[in-house]
């Protein structure tokens, strides 16, 4: 088809709205995929999304469509991840459409997700048609949040269309809105070739598989290219389009959205934002702007429970970089801990994921130290250094000053929560930014908050303190400097070096009493009376004990065989609980996450 009859666009939601069974819905209208093949929620098709019921990777889909008109179309839906760990990806499928569907849950109104993706919508110019999706409940209020949006996105709303994605209401006034409100692409097939990535997965079989949307030019099958911010050079192996499966074909031009394989080795080198062109004499061609490198956000220590894994787990880190260019990893080597990784993640969710792959697929026992964030610190002698782990922090005496991210955290909540949530963003060193009042009791309130709050249980919180009710967002705004202490832990006289914690001065003795009393419960008892202290430096500022399992206690429970018996409950402990030695001390799982529940 033409590039007139081209239309690239995508679908913007908060979580649950309806995202994937609207795309479903448009794959089943337009004949895609025949509801016999239809797998649920085709685009979610990894594991772990769908029983996570949520995105991570975006995918694409090319549809035909004959409108009204009587003419055929292409539709390319590019699917975008929901979750703020991605949203530099997001950016870039947005960067590589005309136009997005603005699904917004009629029932429930905007949430703070639906504004983060509307502004990275805005910013790439796209033309924007709101969808209010779950009409067919009773509770939907179309009118409610048409001028929610009209109002706190300034959108107009006259045109939006009323739908259901699940009763298949509105589908057609969808696809026709496509094609009437998205601009085409721009023709720019004469100029030379620049493709936009915007997303990639490895492969075992082909290498890379390489998601693009071609901005000008034409890419052949055959063609040798060079990929702008890596620098390197292959060549088109396989050159295809997304129907949703992959099918084959020889060119593609400015417009149009497709796939390639070229023996491509890692993520890393065909990464998400990077530009394609031809190899050979094209210098003068500039890169498509907004490419910029994954910078990992969270960090924490991975260790195998049984040191005999540690070579399992790099190569399992191996096996997962090649397809995930945002984590980072190197070795780390704790004298408590023993061998294992310091990684590094775009945040908690990114985190979350990878453990559990390598939990999952790897078949590893792993215990996972708590999140830190990265720390700027600035020597007596100048020198600027960042430190991503605790126990690494230099004594107060080396150093000038430490900074830590901050970030802007945007909810949306009903007014009656505002209070509760206040008091959480005051409690977790927030400074109150902003409170407007949006439609019907509904409020938007921003705080900046240090990363380090965010990231223990801030979301845990501010859904129980709104009873669910209340979403938020945040974003990086920079470093600022506060006075920060390294808290440490002494579990029988050794310092556990996973467990350090850097806090605020001021919050400091009541962090390191809470946190030796959470120990103290998580710490099965021993044999013998083991003493658990938190420390600034040399001075003790908490301390507690776990005392002594008594001899009565032991023969009661083990009468009868003992070895045997003995063996068993060895057996179940170790089915049910993670435990690390450190030196004789057995410490759970749980003991390492304990800084994140006091
Ligand atoms: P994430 O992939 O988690 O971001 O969610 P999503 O936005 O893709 O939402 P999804 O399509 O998974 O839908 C969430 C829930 O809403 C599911 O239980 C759907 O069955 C339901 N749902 C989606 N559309 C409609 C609709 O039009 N009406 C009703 N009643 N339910 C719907």
């Amino acid at each position: 088809v033409p590039v007139s009859r081209i239309r690239n666009f995508s679908i913007i939601a908060h979580i649950d709205h309806g995202k994937s069974t609207l795309a479903d819905r448009l794959l089943q209208t337009t004949g895609t995929v025949s509801a016999r093949e239809m797998k649920e929620q085709f685009l979610d098709n990894m594991e772990l999304e769908r029983e996570r019921g949520i995105t991570i990777k975006l995918q694409a889909a090319r549809m035909k469509y004959t409108a009204q008109d009587g003419q055929d179309y292409v539709l390319n839906l590019i699917d975008t991840p929901g979750h703020v760990d991605f949203s530099y990806e997001v950016s870039r499928s947005l960067a590589a459409c005309e136009g997005a569907l603005l699904v917004v849950d009629a029932s429930q109104g905007v949430e703070a997700q639906t504004l983060a993706n509307v502004y990275l919508a805005l910013e790439n110019n796209l033309e924007i048609i709101p969808v209010l999706n779950k009409i067919d409940l009773p509770g939907a209020e179309p009118d409610r949040v048409k001028s929610e949006i009209e109002e706190i996105i300034g959108l107009d709303c006259s045109g939006a269309v009323l739908a259901s994605a699940k009763e298949g209401i509105g589908i057609t006034d969808i696809l026709e809105s496509i094609v009437y409100l998205v601009p085409p692409p721009q023709d720019t097939v004469e100029k030379p070739l620049r493709a936009l990535i915007f997303d990639s997965y490895y492969d075992p079989y082909r290498g890379v598989i390489v998601y693009f949307r071609v901005m000008d030019g034409t890419l052949k099958r055959g063609d040798r290219i060079r990929l702008m911010a890596s620098g390197k050079e292959y060549e088109i192996d396989e050159l295809g389009v997304l129907s949703p499966t992959q099918v084959q074909v020889e060119e593609l031009h400015a417009g149009e959205v497709g796939y390639l394989a070229a023996a491509i080795k890692a993520v890393e080198d065909a990464r998400v934002g990077d530009t394609i062109t031809l190899a050979g004499k094209q210098s003068s061609i500039e890169p498509l702007p907004g490419y910029t490198e994954a910078k990992p956000m969270v960090f924490c220590g991975l260790f195998p429970t049984d040191a005999d894994q540690f070579e399992d787990l790099r190569e399992a880190l191996e096996k997962l970089r090649l397809n995930d260019a945002a984590l980072q990893y190197e070795p780390e080597t704790s004298s408590a801990m023993g061998f294992g990784f310091r990684c590094g993640f775009l945040g908690l969710l990114h985190m979350e994921i990878v453990q559990e792959r390598l939990e999952r697929e790897y078949d590893l026992d792993l215990i996972t130290t708590a999140p830190s964030v990265i720390y700027r610190v600035t020597k007596i002698d100048g020198e600027v250094i960042y430190i991503d782990n605790p126990s690494l922090l230099p004594d107060p005496q080396y150093r000038e000053m430490i900074e830590e991210p901050y970030v802007q955290v945007d909810m949306i909540t009903p007014e009656e929560f505002v209070g509760p949530l206040m008091e959480l963003s005051q409690s977790r060193r927030g400074v109150f930014k902003d409170m407007k009042y949006l439609t019907q009791g509904r409020t938007t309130l921003s705080y900046e908050i240090p990363l380090a709050e965010v990231v223990t249980d801030f979301f845990d919180q501010m859904k129980s303190r709104s009873r669910g009710y209340a979403s938020m967002e945040y974003h990086l705004i920079g470093y600022r400097e506060n006075p920060l202490v390294k808290l440490d832990i002494l579990i029988n006289g050794d310092r556990v070096d996973p467990l350090a914690t850097i806090v605020h001065r001021d919050k400091a003795y009541y962090v390191g009493k809470a946190l030796v009393e959470k120990l103290k419960e998580l710490i099965p008892r021993h044999q013998f009376k083991i003493p658990i202290q938190a420390a600034i430096g040399s001075r003790i500022v908490a301390s507690e004990h776990i005392p002594a399992l008594r001899k009565d206690v032991l023969a009661k429970c083990y009468g009868g065989d003992i070895s045997r018996k003995k063996k068993l409950l060895q057996k179940q402990a170790k089915g049910k609980k993670r435990l690390k030695a450190i030196g004789t001390v057995d410490v759970p799982q749980e003991a390492f996450m304990a800084v994140l529940k006091l």
